[in-house]
């Protein structure tokens, strides 16, 4: 075999391999605890708990340093790479907290899939529906884990009903709980009617579950299943079977079906078979739409195409000792060798690759090589901007990363006048990683800044404070909806409620008060055109 053919195969085999995914999840259902049951069954950690360190603390930076230093996980601030049973699964890192933000949908575009955890007593909470919406959007397919079956929750049909209508998707259970809260021992693989009973640990699922496997007619003559629970789960099969939707593979990666699973997180109950049937059911990375030079649109083949990739996140500052920005790229086709050299398709020149990292708590460690579907981070000396298309052939860019419509804006300034210099950097590096953005006030020039969500606001505040020492005022405008103006300003006829500025590129954008304002506007003024800014 020639050397071209061995780098082919291995290209092909590290691509099939890779599993990028991320998890979605309202606050609290479960996403922390699923990503150390990913590393205890990976057998990469021991014992559960490493990750979440003291007792209902999050993971700390030395805690995954702790992990790292074991072996084979690799993690940037924006991903964590480490081998599950055959696949290499990279675990983009979607921040859970309750606000809307645009990184948490960028991230998204990055991912070839994802988990969605839900709470069984809670269902189908707000930030699992807006992220859930996205996937819908990006077509990424999503696999469901109802979690924490070990407490007093919601009927499973009742859950399975309402992640269809909530979500308008068909929900296909693969497996179905035996008993819940205290009670929940079990679960059937539909397909096969085969059992799986689970005993307790000793420590609570800090280690790996026992477990019995049977045939579902073997169960009844099981001494731990009363027959009250035995006649529920048969009564559910049934009718599932009736009127459940069959699973099949296609629609579940045309993200028109969700395969659901029972499990407890906590437990580890149902964990380790959901995670194989995550990685047999989930994407490797596929082909993706890029617009060519020529203005065609193309489908860019993740082994055929040599290396390309594209920047889905900035982010400035990560280490006080190397005050610089990362960009962190997606790696969409071939393969990526350190110092490679490849062009940059918006400034139309040839840039090197050079010091890739991947940034484990807060040390570095330098990427070698990586594959489709992986991320590597790169220090920016100022040549990325999010959206951003590096190749080795160019000729092509990415499909632009979703934008949303600002709903909240404000005036920012620093309270102290001194400090300008220092507050205007600082801002047009957080709008460049696209934390807010930035406006103008059309008559004065006042810096007003636009977001989606007031967690936005309240990062940049912080992210001034400490890594720019600027103090600011903010005051909130009451608008909560935009539209760019196409047509002469001084004749547009500005409802009450409404306000003229300028975007970064010196457009000009109405805000107005809510969304009637926004329709009287567009009736007043037939002269002129109010386009949605997203
Ligand atoms: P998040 O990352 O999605 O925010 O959720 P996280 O995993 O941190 O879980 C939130 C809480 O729910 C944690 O409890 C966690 O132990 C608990 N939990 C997660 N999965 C299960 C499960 O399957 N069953 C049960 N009973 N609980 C589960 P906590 O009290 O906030 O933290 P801690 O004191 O347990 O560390």
């Amino acid at each position: 075999m020639t050397t071209e053919t061995l780098l082919l195969n291995e290209l092909v085999a590290a691509t099939t391999r890779r599993r990028t995914f991320a998890i979605i999840s309202h606050p609290d259902a479960g996403k922390t605890t699923l990503t150390e049951k990913l590393l205890l069954y990976s057998g990469l950690i021991r014992t559960a708990g490493m990750v979440r360190g003291r007792k209902g603390g999050k993971t700390t930076a030395s805690d995954w340093m702790g992990m790292e230093q074991e072996r084979g996980i690799s993690i940037t601030a924006s991903a964590m790479q480490f081998p599950y049973k055959d696949a290499v699964v990279n675990l983009l890192d979607t921040p859970g907290h309750q606000d809307f933000s645009e990184d948490t949908y960028r991230t998204l575009t990055a991912a070839d899939s994802a988990i969605m955890v839900i709470d069984a007593a809670k269902g189908v909470e707000t930030q699992t529906r807006k992220l859930f919406a996205v996937c819908r959007m990006r077509r990424i397919p999503v696999l469901t884990l109802i979690n924490k079956m070990d407490l007093p929750g919601r009927p499973p049909l009742d859950l399975m009903t309402e992640v269809e209508q909530a979500l308008n998707i068909h929900a296909s259970p693969i497996n179905w709980p035996i008993g819940s809260g205290s009670d929940f021992v079990g679960i059937v693989t539909r397909a096969d009617n085969q059992v799986q009973l689970f005993s307790k640990t000793m420590h609570g699922g800090a280690s790996k579950v026992e477990t019995d496997i049977l045939p579902l007619a073997n169960l009844g003559s099981h001494r731990r299943i009363e027959q009250d629970t035995m006649a529920q789960v048969h009564h559910d099969l049934e009718l599932l079977e009736i009127a459940g939707n069959p699973f099949a593979r296609e629609p579940f990666l045309q993200g028109e079906v969700t395969p659901v699973f029972f499990a407890s997180a906590l437990t580890n109950f149902g964990i380790e078979s959901f995670l194989d049937a995550f990685v047999n059911l989930a994407p490797s990375p596929g082909m993706r739409l890029a617009d060519g030079d020529d203005g065609s649109e193309l489908l860019v083949h993740p082994t055929n195409v040599p290396f390309s990739a594209y920047v889905f996140k900035l982010q400035a500052n990560m280490n006080p000792k190397h005050r610089d920005s990362t960009a962190f790229l997606r790696i969409c086709s071939g393969r990526f060798e350190r110092d490679m050299v490849v062009r940059h398709h918006r400034l139309g020149k040839d840039i090197r690759l050079a010091r890739p990292h991947s940034l484990v708590a807060q040390e570095r460690s330098t990427v070698e090589e990586a594959y489709p579907g992986d991320i590597i981070g790169i220090v920016n000396p100022g040549v990325f901007a999010i959206g951003d298309t590096v190749s080795v052939t160019g000729g092509f860019n990415f499909k632009p990363l979703p934008q949303f419509q600002p709903e909240i804006f404000a005036r920012l300034r620093p309270t102290d006048v001194g400090k300008r210099k220092a507050f205007d950097k600082g801002l047009t590096q957080m709008a460049q990683e696209g934390t807010v953005q930035i406006m103008r006030s059309y008559h004065d020039q006042d810096t007003l800044i636009a977001a989606v969500g007031r967690l936005q606001f309240d990062v940049l505040q912080y992210r001034l404070r400490h890594e720019y020492r600027v103090e600011t005022v903010l005051d909130a405008l009451p608008f909560s909806c935009s539209a760019w103006l196409n047509g002469d300003p001084s004749t547009f006829k500005s409802p009450s409620a409404s306000m003229l500025v300028k975007d970064q590129r010196d457009r000009i954008v109405v805000l107005f008060g809510d969304q009637l304002m926004k329709s009287i506007a567009r009736d007043r003024n037939p002269d002129h055109t109010l386009l949605d800014m997203g």
